[in-house]
């Protein structure tokens, strides 16, 4: 169940004010300042709705699952399988079979890489990949790439921050197999046109499979893969207002039950000898050992929380705060704000002309202001920009004006101290 605060939120700015008391963390004080954590895009604050799920879980019904026929086994076995089932409704899938449960975003994408990429790919088939992918986009498929010869080939981004698609248009040949693509960049904010690319790489070649990470995406705004026509679509607990350690695999099931298991164990098999072992169907196959029990339980109270607010309302909130944010930074002046462009959620990456962003980083801490420097686990997309880092304040659902205006404080603060 959600929060009763949650329960009770309307559509507006002044309804999402009244969910920052679910977040006991944000009445906390940081250096003896009032915290504005603008760094959800990393990983979101949890809501007491999220942490009462996992005690609850702990304290009074905790056994492993899959495994027991006692009571407390059973019934949390029937949480978790509804828990699957809430995860396909979220997304939109056809079936609660067609979600696996993961250790995280990456983990989906290298099982991805590694089950589907091994058993359908070969030397010289080529994956298209974009210029704006997080490592976790990229160096799986370098892994593939040194096992089995497959070729990479990248859509570059325009001056303004998005997708060049008409490069991508001439990147799609004969030879083309597989497209793996952001929805929403994690370093600037970008949406991508990803129907737009899926339906392109399918009129191609109706063979190409493609992934979608909506690592970001599916925080902010309404999924739907069998409307977006993706082959796979990623996505992980920690940055849903849920604990670590738990990832989402949406695999359309055909391309799933094609696939040979990713990491063997217990729980995915069907029968094991020393001859041979043989494995369950999907998703179960792909879910070996004990999974991140607790954290699942907490991704359904996330679920449910997200859903009592409303996402609409959500991506409004966080839209407006981007733009609140931009308006701040270009009134400052002296400032480098990368993808100023509509198309956007809420994340903005800026450098101060001159300053390093780690020692802006750090001035904001003093100032009580959390935000992530550095390179954003996207190292070619700053090469691309000529940069070695930014600084990204990213938004979530229990932000505030006031937290872009410590914000900007603190970044006037920076430019006197370090120009
Ligand atoms: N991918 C996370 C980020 O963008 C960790 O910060």
């Amino acid at each position: 169940m959600a929060s009763q605060s949650a329960l009770n939120i309307g559509q507006d700015m002044a309804g999402l004010e009244s969910c920052r008391t679910d977040f006991a963390i944000l009445q906390q004080k940081m250096n003896g300042k009032r915290l504005s954590f603008l760094d959800s895009a990393a990983s979101a604050q949890k809501p007491m709705a999220v942490i009462k799920a996992m005690d609850d879980v702990m304290l009074h019904g905790y056994a492993n699952i899959h495994r027991g026929l006692y009571r407390f086994s059973q019934d949390l076995t029937l949480r978790y399988e509804g828990v699957r089932e809430q995860v396909a409704r979220y997304i939109g899938a056809a079936s609660e079979k067609e979600i696996v449960f993961t250790g995280n975003a990456t983990d989906s994408i290298n099982l991805v890489a590694q089950s589907y990429g091994r058993a359908h790919l070969k030397a010289g088939d080529e994956v298209i990949l974009s210029e704006m992918e997080h490592h976790a986009n990229i160096v799986p498929w370098q892994l593939l790439r040194e096992q089995i010869g497959i070729k990479i080939k990248v859509i570059p981004i325009t001056d303004d921050g998005a997708l060049d698609m008409q490069v991508y248009a001439s990147l799609l040949t004969e030879k083309t197999r597989f497209v793996s693509i952001v929805h929403m960049s994690n370093a600037l904010g970008t949406i991508n046109p990803v129907k737009d690319i899926i339906t392109k790489a399918k009129a191609h070649n109706p063979d190409i499979k493609v992934l979608v990470d909506g690592s970001q995406s599916a925080v902010h705004s309404h999924i739907n893969v069998q409307d977006l026509g993706c082959d796979f679509f990623v996505f992980t607990g920690h940055k849903l207002y849920c604990a670590p350690g738990l990832g989402v695999l949406y695999g359309r099931y055909d391309v799933l039950n094609s696939m040979p298991p990713y990491r063997g164990g217990g729980d995915m098999i069907e029968s094991v000898s020393f001859d041979r072992s043989t494995y369950k169907d999907p998703p179960f196959r792909f879910e070996a050992g004990t999974p991140p029990i607790v954290s699942v339980i907490g991704l359904g109270a996330a679920i449910d929380y997200v859903n009592a607010i409303g996402l609409d309302a959500i991506k409004r909130h966080e839209y407006d705060l981007m733009q609140k944010m931009t308006a701040g930074l270009k009134s400052m002046g002296d400032i480098d704000i990368y993808a100023d462009i509509a198309d956007k959620g809420g994340i903005v990456s800026f450098n101060i002309h001159g300053v390093h962003a780690s020692d802006v980083g750090t001035i904001l801490d003093q100032c009580g202001v959390a935000v992530r420097t550095g390179h954003h686990c996207c190292m070619p997309l700053m090469s691309k920009l000529g940069i070695d880092g930014c600084v990204r304040a990213s938004f979530a659902l229990y932000n505030n004006v006031d937290d872009i205006d410590q914000c900007i404080e603190g970044l006037y603060k920076a430019k006197e101290m370090l120009l």
